[in-house]
């Protein structure tokens, strides 16, 4: 499926990291912890120079696609990976020094 996406939004090294199953008890939900947590993974990602951040969703998952969004992702591909559910793949580029 990555080769799918744009070669050109990767890095030459080839390196970028990945986020998936990300999970906020319900008790703790619209407090900003996801995006202080893809906050955190960013500084993390730029401390390694890597520039990407690849996360897919399923498509009916819109509150994760509205928040993903919000802080600056990406939609680069929408459709089935590896069964019939069509999921969006998204990333962020970030500023690095390489
Ligand atoms: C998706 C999930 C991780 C978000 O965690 P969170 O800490 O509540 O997210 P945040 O507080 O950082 O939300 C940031 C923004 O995303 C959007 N958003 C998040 N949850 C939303 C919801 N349920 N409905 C609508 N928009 C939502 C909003 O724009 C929100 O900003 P706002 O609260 O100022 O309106 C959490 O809802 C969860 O664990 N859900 C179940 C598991 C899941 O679906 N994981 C994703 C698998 S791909």
């Amino acid at each position: 499926m990555y080769n799918e996406l744009d070669r050109t939004l990767f890095q030459s090294d080839g390196r970028f990291l990945e986020i998936f199953q990300l999970w906020v008890h319900p008790d703790y939900r619209r407090a900003g912890l996801a995006t202080q947590l893809k906050s955190k993974l960013e500084e993390e990602a730029q401390y390694h120079n890597v520039n990407l951040i690849y996360t897919h969703t399923e498509a009916v998952n819109d509150h994760v696609i509205e928040l993903n969004k919000k802080i600056g992702y990406q939609e680069v591909r929408r459709g089935p990976i590896w069964d019939d559910i069509i999921r969006v793949s998204l990333i962020k580029q970030l500023n690095v020094s390489n």
